[in-house]
């Protein structure tokens, strides 16, 4: 299996995203952030542009890189990472999201993409990461305290408890 590497998405990556979208919509977790059934995919790769370079942002929001994960031409999952913490991601957030399709689970995926997006985001100056999960969550715990992530505390978000690690980028 080759190495798995993130890069952003493509306009050949229409039926491939939307399909692991669907997949990841099943586990609660959204895959293509803000993507709306009716938008064109060329339009969604715009807004996504946009947001990170930070052009438009909505009140409240921080420039953010979404990339997906890549595996032999495959997508196995995306990363979001956002450039720095609002008062919300502080609580609860943190810089980094990411979601493995269920098939390509179990594998390292999700603890190569946050590697690679911890790469990104100390190239932005962040010298520790947020990286946040449900307190129940052991694939994603395991997934940052791999990656070196040490726990400052756990936090309610609306009643679901978060685990907050702090994570080195160097
Ligand atoms: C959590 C998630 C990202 C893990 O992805 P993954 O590619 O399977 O993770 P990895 O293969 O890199 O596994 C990392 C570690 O977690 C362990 N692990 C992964 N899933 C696990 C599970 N369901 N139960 C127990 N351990 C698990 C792996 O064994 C590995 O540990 P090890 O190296 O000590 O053996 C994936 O299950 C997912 O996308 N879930 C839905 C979305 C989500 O929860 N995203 C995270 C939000 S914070």
């Amino acid at each position: 299996m080759a190495a798995l590497t993130l890069r952003p998405l493509r306009a050949a990556d229409e039926a491939e995203a939307l399909r692991a979208h669907d997949e990841l919509a099943a586990d609660g977790f959204e895959l293509l952030l803000g993507w709306e059934p009716g938008l064109s995919w060329a339009d969604y790769l715009v807004a996504v542009e946009r947001t990170e370079q930070g052009v438009g942002l909505a009140p409240g929001r921080v420039p953010a890189s979404f990339r997906v994960g890549v595996v032999d031409d495959r997508i196995v999952g995306r990363a979001s990472i956002r450039h720095r913490l609002t008062p919300y991601l502080l609580e609860v957030g943190g810089h980094i999201g990411y979601g493995v399709r269920p098939a390509d689970r179990r594998q390292g995926h999700a603890t190569a993409m946050l590697r690679l997006s911890l790469d990104l985001v100390r190239d932005l100056g962040v010298d520790r990461a947020l990286v946040t999960c449900d307190d129940d969550n052991v694939g994603s715990i395991r997934t940052i305290e791999r990656c070196g992530g040490e726990l400052e505390d756990t936090r309610s978000d609306a009643g679901v408890l978060k685990r907050r690690y702090w994570v080195p980028t160097g």
